[in-house]
C-alpha cells in the first residue's frame, strides 16, 4: 500500500493488495486500521480512496471496514498513454 498523500485536506490510500495465498485473514483490515490511525493523528478529516467500478470485490472489502461510496464524479486527464506490461 502506499500511504503518502494527506495534502492537508483528505487522506489518499493507494495500491492496498494483499497477496492472494495471504488473503481472508484480516491482514488488509489491520493496514487500514493503521493507516487510520495515522491519518487521525496527523489531524486528517476524511480518507478517500479509488476502485475500479468493475472491482466488485474490492468495492465489497472497502464497504466491510466501513467506506462508504461518495456521490462524486472522479475525473481524470491522462498525460500519458499506458506502457504495455
Ligand atoms: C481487497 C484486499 C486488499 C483484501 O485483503 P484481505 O487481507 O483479504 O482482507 P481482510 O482479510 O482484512 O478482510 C476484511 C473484511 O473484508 C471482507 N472481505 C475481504 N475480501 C472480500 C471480498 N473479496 N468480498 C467480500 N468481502 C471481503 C472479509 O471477509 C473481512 O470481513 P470480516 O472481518 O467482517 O469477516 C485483497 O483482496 C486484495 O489484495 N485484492 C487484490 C488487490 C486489489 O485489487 N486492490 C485494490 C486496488 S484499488
Amino acid at each position: 500500500m502506499r500511504f503518502d498523500a494527506y495534502e492537508g485536506h483528505r487522506g489518499w490510500i493507494n495500491y492496498l493488495a494483499v497477496a492472494p495465498e495471504c488473503q481472508r485473514r484480516g491482514i488488509a483490515r489491520q493496514i487500514m486500521e493503521e493507516a487510520e490511525r495515522l491519518l487521525r493523528q496527523a489531524g486528517c478529516p476524511k480518507i478517500n480512496l479509488q476502485v475500479r467500478t468493475a472491482n466488485a470485490q474490492v468495492i465489497e472489502f472497502y464497504k466491510r471496514i466501513g467506506f462508504k461510496i461518495d456521490d462524486v464524479v472522479s475525473m481524470g486527464k491522462r498525460l500519458e498513454t499506458d506502457k504495455p506490461s
